[in-house]
C-alpha cells in the first residue's frame, strides 16, 4: 500500500535516454545539469532571468523542428532531450567560429584579465580557426575615466550578462545595450562616464562577463599577470559585518617572493552566501594591503611615552599585564570588551570568550548590537 496516498510523483523528462524527475519551474539546462550533463553556456548566469541570447546551449527536443536554448526552455513532462550529437557538435563549432571572427586574435593575447569563456569553448569543441576575419565594429567608451571598470568593445559578444546583472541584481541599470546587429554595444545614457551614471562600482558586470570585455582597470594598469597565472585564496571580507566571501588573487612571485594580492574576485554564484556579489570596497579597495603606512610590527609605549617596535609576545604580554592589573586592583567588572562587526563571527566569539571565561566579566559588547 502507498505509505502516503496524497504524495504526487514528480514529473519526469528524458535526457540522453535517462528519465530524470524535475520540479516545475526548472529549465532544461538545470535538469540536464542535475543529471550530470555538461551543456556549454555563455549568456547564462544562474542569478539572472534567462535571455536565450547567445545560442550556445542549444539542445534537441524530440518533435521540435529547431534546436532549443536549454537555458530558456522550461522543462515539461515527457520531453525527450538530446544534449550532444553530431548536429549539436557542428552547431557549437560554427557558433564559436563566428564569435571568434571579430574577436581579438590569440588565446593568450585576449586574456589580459579573466579567462575568456569563448576561447575555452572554442578549444573544447574544436571550432575552426581559419574562417575569414571581420573588422570589429562595436563602439566602446575609451574616454570613460572611471578608476575601476574598462569596457573593451572588441571582446564583447553582446550576451547582455552585464546589463542584466546591473538591472536585475544590482537594481541600478547604469549600463544598457544600444545599437543594432553587429554594432550592438554596451553603453550608458548619453555615453557618459560610469562616474556620472547611476553606477555603484560594484564590479558585478566584470564578474559576470564571460569574455573579459568588462575588465578591472587596476591589474591592467599595473601589468599584473592574467588571472589564470594567479593563485586564488578564499577569505572573508572585513569591510563590514556581512561576511562576504572573496578570492584574493595572489601573484606568488610578487613582493620579493612573499606574494602580492593583485586582484579580488568573487567566488562562483551559488557557492557562498554572497552569491558571487561584492560591493565597491570589497572588490576594488585592496591597495591598503601593501600600503607603506600599514603597521608591520606591534608597537608598545616606552617609559618616555613614545611608541617602540616590539615582538608579538612582548606586546601581548604588555596588554595582558595591563588588563590583569586593572582586574586585580578594581575587580573584573572594571574591565569592558568591545568587539566589532567588521570581525568574523569566530573572532567575535573569541572576544566574548576572553571576556567571560578568562576575565570573568560579562561586560562585552559589539557594535552591531546598537
Ligand atoms: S559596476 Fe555594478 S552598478 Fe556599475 S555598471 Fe557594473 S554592474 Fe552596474
Ligand atoms: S560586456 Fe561582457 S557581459 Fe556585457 S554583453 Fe559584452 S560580453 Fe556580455
Ligand atoms: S546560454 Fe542559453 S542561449 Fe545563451
Amino acid at each position: 500500500m502507498d505509505p502516503n496516498p496524497n504524495a504526487t510523483a514528480s514529473p519526469t523528462l528524458t535526457v540522453d535516454g535517462e528519465a530524470i524527475p524535475f520540479t516545475p519551474g526548472e529549465t532544461v539546462l538545470e535538469v540536464a545539469a542535475r543529471a550530470g550533463r555538461v551543456i556549454p553556456t555563455l549568456c547564462h548566469d544562474p542569478r539572472l532571468d534567462p535571455a536565450g541570447a547567445c545560442r550556445t546551449c542549444l539542445v534537441e527536443i524530440e518533435g521540435w523542428r529547431r534546436m532549443a536554448p536549454s537555458c530558456a526552455t522550461p522543462a515539461a513532462a515527457g520531453m525527450v532531450i538530446t544534449t550532444d550529437n553530431e548536429r549539436i557538435a557542428r552547431h557549437r563549432q560554427s557558433l564559436m567560429a563566428l564569435y571568434l571572427a571579430d574577436h581579438p586574435e590569440g588565446f593568450v593575447g585576449s586574456e589580459l584579465g579573466a579567462p575568456s569563456e569563448v576561447y575555452q569553448l572554442a578549444e573544447r569543441y574544436g571550432a575552426p580557426r581559419d574562417w575569414p576575419r571581420l573588422a570589429p565594429v562595436r563602439a566602446g567608451r575609451p574616454l570613460d575615466e572611471n578608476p575601476y571598470i574598462l569596457f573593451d568593445a572588441t571582446k564583447c559578444i553582446a550576451c547582455a550578462r552585464c546589463t542584466r546583472y546591473c538591472d536585475e541584481v544590482e537594481g541600478v541599470t547604469a549600463i544598457t545595450l544600444s545599437g543594432r546587429g553587429s554594432h550592438t554595444t554596451i553603453t550608458t545614457v548619453d555615453q557618459v562616464s560610469l562616474l556620472d551614471s547611476t553606477c555603484e562600482m560594484c564590479g558585478g558586470c566584470i564578474d559576470t562577463c564571460p569574455t573579459g570585455a568588462m575588465a578591472e582597470k587596476i591589474p591592467l594598469l599595473t601589468k599584473a599577470k592574467p588571472e589564470r597565472e594567479l593563485v586564488k585564496v578564499r577569505t572573508t571580507c572585513n569591510y563590514c559585518g556581512v561576511g562576504c566571501q572573496m578570492d584574493l588573487n595572489v601573484d606568488p612571485a610578487g613582493n620579493g617572493g612573499r606574494g602580492q594580492v593583485v586582484k579580488i574576485s568573487s567566488p562562483p554564484p551559488g557557492t557562498t552566501t554572497n552569491d558571487g556579489n561584492l560591493c565597491v570596497k570589497g572588490r576594488f579597495a585592496y591597495d591598503f594591503i601593501d600600503h607603506e603606512d600599514r603597521l608591520t610590527t606591534p608597537l608598545v609605549r616606552a617609559a618616555d611615552g613614545t611608541l617602540q617596535p616590539a615582538s608579538w609576545a612582548d606586546a601581548i604580554r604588555r596588554a595582558a599585564d595591563g588588563l590583569m592589573g586593572v582586574a586585580a586592583k578594581h575587580g573584573a567588572d572594571a574591565l569592558a570588551f568591545v568587539s566589532s562587526s567588521r570581525c568574523t563571527m569566530e573572532e567575535n566569539y573569541l572576544v566574548q570568550k576572553l571576556s567571560r571565561a578568562v576575565f570573568q566579566t560579562n561586560n562585552i559588547h559589539q557594535c552591531a548590537a546598537t
